[in-house]
C-alpha cells in the first residue's frame, strides 16, 4: 500500500501534499463532536472553502450517539504551549482553496473538514452484538489477516500494492543508517532556549551489552513539542537507552508548532502515499529526520493532519490524526527499511500501533517486531464511536470486539485495543500498575487490565540529568550542587521572589506548584486551603495552564494576596526550572498520578516535595519521619484538603523549627538517584525478554 516516490537527499521544508480525489462518501455524518469551542467552529466556518452544503447538513444530522463524552474527551491534555508557536507553518505555503482539486490540503481544525464516516456504518453495527464475555482472549493471533481490506489502492493507476507487503527491497530510501552516535553535524539540543542537554559522550562502554533496535512512537517529545511528562519521557528514555547499546528511532508527528529552529534542521528522508481507512484517498507521508546524541528523530509530515497550532485539539480532529499517525509510523519504518526489534508505543495516540502491527502490517517487514505499549495516563483513551474509528483506521472487523477495541455498546477505544494487542503493557510506576486494576483508578478499563495483568509491568520514570542539573542549568540565578546547595539555594529564592513580584524575604517559606491545571492534579484541594496556607510566613507560586476554573481561582488569589501569592498562568520551561530551584517545597497533591516528574525535578534541585500518596508519588517520595529524620518529603494519603494542609504544616514546622534537619533532607533529596539509569535498564530487560534469540 505504500507507493514510494523518488527520494532525495536534499532538505525539504515544504511538504508535498496529497491526493487524488475528494473523499466523497455518499452521505456524510459529522462524527459526533465533543464540544468544540466556538472559536474553532468559527474559524472553520470561515476557512472552509469547499462547498459547505453537504457537511453542514451532515453536521446538523448528527445521527451518531453522542459518543466519547467521556473524561477522556473532556480532559484532553492541555494544548502544548510551545515557545515560538507559530514559527513553523509550512502549511501555508501549500494550502489551496478547494477540496475538489486538492482534497488533502490542510484545513484547520474542524469537524467539518474531515470526510465523515459513511452513514450506513453509523447504525449500530450488527456484528457487534455478539454477546461476549467481558474479556475474551486477546485476538492477536486470531485476527484474520484482512488482506482485501488492507489492500490500499495506490492512486493514479499505480499498481495496487498490498499493505502487507511494502516494497522494502525495491527501494532503499535510506542511504545509510544514521550513525547512532556522535554525528558531527547533528544539531545539538543545546541551542534550545530551555535549559538543556549536553552532548552525550562517546558511549558504548556498554557495547558488550546485547544490541536491540527500538522504534519509539508517540505524540510529543521535548524539545520539539511537550505538554507534560510524556514529552520528557520521550526525550530522556531514548537517550538513556542509547547508552545501553540500543539503536533508537523516535517517530513523531511533524507538527507545525515545532519551533522553526528544529524544522530547519530536519533532513528530508523520503515520501510516499498511503491509503487510510475507508477514506478512499491516498495521503502524503513525508519523513523528515533529525539526529541528536545518537537518537534519530523521524517526523511524519502531513500538513492536513499536523498543521494545527497545538498537537491536541479535540477528538473530532485527533482521532483521524492519530489513526493516520499510527499507520504512517509503521509504513514509514517499512519505507525506511529500518525494521526494529521492538516497537514501543506511548499512550492512546499510538494505541493503534500494536493493532495495526498484528493486522494490516502483519505480513510486512515491520510485522516481525514485538510491541510494547506504555500507559502514561489512563484517563486519556481515544474513545469514539465504532463507525468513525473503523472509517479512519481501516482496521478489520475482528478488532472491534469486546476483547479488543470495543468499549461499551457502540464505542471503540484505541488504548484498549492497544492493550489487547501489545506484547507487553507498561505503565510509569509500580503503584499505578496496581491501581489501574481497581475501579477507583481503572477509568473503566480495570477489568481489561486485570485480564491482561500477566503482561503488565510498572517501571517508574526518571529524569534526564543533563536537562535537569542545578549545577549547569542556564536558567538559574546561581548554579549549585550537592556540596554547596546550602550556600546558593537562597540566592535562587531571592531571585525568584524578585522575578515574580513577591516580597523578597529570605525568611519566607516558598511553596511552588508546577502543573497542568486539570482535575487530575488535586487543585481543588489546593484552592480550598490557600487562605490558611498564606499565614504571613509563606508564599505560594503556581505555574500552569489548563482548565479555566483553576486559572481563574489562582488569578483571584493573586489579586487578593499580592506579594505573597503568584499565579503564572503560562507554560514556561525556564521559569519552571527557576521555581524548582528557588522554592523550598513543591506541591503535588494529585487525585491520581501515574508517575509524576515534578516531584523528581524538585528533589533533584533540593526542594522538598509535598505529595499525595498515589501512583508514582508514593513510589518516589518517602515520607519524612519526625522520629528518625528519614524520608524525602511530606505526604498524605486520602484525597482530603485537611490532610493536605496538615502535610504542608508539617513541612513548615520542620522548616521553621528545625532548619538543620530540613537541610539534611534537602541534601538527601539531591543525592537521591532519580535518574533514568535504573529504569532504562528495566526497559532494556523487557526488550530482551521479548526478543530472545
Ligand atoms: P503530567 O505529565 O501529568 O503533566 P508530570 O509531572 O509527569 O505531569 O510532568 C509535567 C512536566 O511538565 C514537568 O516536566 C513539568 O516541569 C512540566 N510542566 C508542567 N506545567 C508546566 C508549565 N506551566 N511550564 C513549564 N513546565 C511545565
Ligand atoms: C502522564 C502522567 C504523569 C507521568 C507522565 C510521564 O502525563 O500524568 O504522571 O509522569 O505521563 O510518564
Amino acid at each position: 500500500m505504500v507507493h514510494k516516490k523518488a527520494r532525495s537527499s536534499k532538505k525539504k521544508t515544504t511538504a508535498k501534499k496529497v491526493v487524488k480525489k475528494a473523499p466523497a462518501p455518499a452521505r456524510t455524518v459529522a462524527p459526533t463532536a465533543e464540544p468544540v469551542t466556538a472559536e474553532v467552529e468559527t474559524t472553520t466556518a470561515v476557512e472552509q472553502v469547499e462547498p459547505a452544503v453537504a457537511e453542514t447538513a451532515a453536521a446538523v444530522e448528527q445521527p451518531e450517539p453522542a459518543v466519547a463524552e467521556t473524561a477522556a474527551a473532556v480532559e484532553q491534555p492541555e494544548p502544548a504551549v510551545v515557545e515560538e508557536p507559530a514559527a513553523a507553518k509550512p502549511a501555508a505555503k501549500t494550502r489551496t482553496s478547494t477540496r475538489k482539486t486538492t482534497s488533502t490540503r490542510k484545513k484547520p481544525a474542524s469537524a467539518a473538514k474531515k470526510p465523515a464516516p459513511v452513514v450506513e456504518e453509523a447504525a449500530p453495527v450488527v456484528e457487534e452484538v455478539t454477546p461476549v464475555v467481558e474479556e475474551t482472549a486477546p485476538v492477536v493471533e486470531e485476527a484474520a489477516p484482512v488482506a482485501e481490506e488492507a489492500a490500499p489502492v495506490v492512486e493514479e493507476a499505480a499498481p495496487v500494492v498490498e499493505e502487507a507487503a511494502p516494497v522494502v527491497e525495491e527501494v532503499a530510501p535510506v542511504e545509510e543508517e544514521p550513525a547512532p552516535v556522535e554525528e558531527e553535524t547533528a544539531p545539538s539540543v543545546e541551542e534550545d532556549v530551555s535549559p538543556v542537554v549536553e552532548e552525550v559522550k562517546p558511549m558504548y562502554e556498554m557495547s558488550n551489552l546485547p544490541r536491540r533496535s527500538i522504534a519509539f512512537i508517540g505524540s510529543e517529545c521535548h524539545p520539539f513539542v511537550k505538554t507534560g511528562g510524556l514529552g520528557d519521557v520521550m526525550y530522556a528514555l531514548p537517550r538513556q537507552l542509547v547508552k545501553l547499546n540500543c539503536d533508537v528511532r523516535v517517530i513523531l508527528p511533524r507538527y507545525a508548532c515545532i519551533p522553526q529552529k528544529f524544522q530547519e534542521k530536519m533532513e528530508y528522508r523520503g515520501e510516499f502515499y498511503m491509503d487510510l481507512g475507508n477514506t478512499g484517498r491516498n495521503y502524503y507521508v513525508g519523513i523528515m529526520e533529525y539526529v541528536c546524541d545518537g537518537v534519530v528523530y523521524d517526523f511524519i509530515d502531513n500538513q492536513e493532519f499536523f498543521s494545527s497550532g497545538n498537537p491536541y485539539t479535540n477528538l473530532v480532529d485527533d482521532i483521524p490524526k492519530y489513526c493516520f499517525f499510527s499507520k504512517a509510523a509503521l509504513a514509514a519504518l517499512n519505507y525506511l527499511n529500518w525494521i526494529p526489534d521492538i516497537v514501543h508505543c506511548h499512550d492512546w495516540q499510538a494505541g493503534l500501533v500494536p493493532v495495526y502491527l498484528r493486522t494490516l502490517f502483519k505480513d510486512s517487514p515491520v510485522g516481525h517486531a514485538r510491541s510494547i505499549l506504555t500507559i502514561h495516563n489512563l484517563r486519556f483513551q481515544g474513545i469514539y464511536n465504532i463507525p468513525t474509528i473503523r472509517y479512519w483506521s481501516g482496521l478489520p472487523n475482528e478488532v472491534f470486539q469486546m476483547g479488543a477495541l470495543k468499549d461499551g455498546y457502540q464505542d471503540a477505544n484505541m488504548l484498549k485495543g492497544g492493550i489487547a494487542y501489545a506484547d507487553r503493557v507498561t505503565t510509569v510506576s509500580g503503584t499505578y500498575a496496581g491501581e489501574i486494576q481497581t475501579a477507583e483508578y481503572g477509568e473503566h478499563l480495570e477489568g481489561h487490565l486485570r485480564y491482561h495483568s500477566g503482561k503488565l509491568r510498572g517501571i517508574v520514570n526518571g529524569i534526564d540529568y543533563d536537562m535537569w542539573n542545578p549545577a549547569t542549568d542556564p536558567a538559574l540565578a546561581e548554579n549549585y550542587e550537592l556540596g554547596n546547595v546550602l550556600d546558593h539555594k537562597m540566592a535562587n529564592k531571592l531571585a525568584l521572589q524578585k522575578e515574580l513580584g513577591l516580597e523578597q524575604d529570605e525568611g519566607k517559606f516558598v511553596i511552588g506548584l508546577i502543573s497542568r491545571l486539570t482535575n487530575q492534579k488535586g487543585l481543588d484541594l489546593v484552592s480550598s486551603i490557600i487562605p490558611m496556607v498564606l499565614d504571613g510566613n509563606t508564599q505560594v507560586v503556581v505555574l500552569g495552564t489548563g482548565d479555566r476554573e483553576y486559572e481563574d481561582t489562582f488569578r483571584y488569589y493573586e489579586s487578593t494576596h499580592r506579594g505573597t501569592f503568584c499565579a503564572c498562568i503560562q507554560y514556561d520551561e525556564a521559569r519552571a526550572h527557576r521555581i524548582y530551584a528557588g522554592a523550598d517545597a513543591l506541591l503535588v497533591p494529585s487525585r491520581f498520578e501515574p508517575c509524576g516528574l515534578t516531584q523528581l525535578n524538585a528533589m533533584h534541585y533540593g526542594t522538598l516535595p509535598i505529595v499525595r500518596e498515589t501512583g508514582g508519588l508514593k513510589d518516589t517520595v518517602e515520607p519524612y519521619n519526625t522520629f528518625t529524620g528519614d524520608g524525602n518529603g511530606f505526604t498524605f494519603d486520602r484525597y482530603d484538603a485537611g490532610l493536605l494542609l496538615d502535610a504542608i504544616n508539617r513541612a513548615k514546622t520542620l522548616y521553621f523549627t528545625n532548619r538543620y534537619h530540613w537541610d539534611e533532607v534537602v541534601q538527601r533529596d539531591m543525592a537521591k538517584d532519580v535518574s533514568w539509569e535504573n529504569s532504562a535498564r528495566q526497559y532494556k530487560d523487557l526488550y530482551l525478554e521479548l526478543t530472545q534469540w
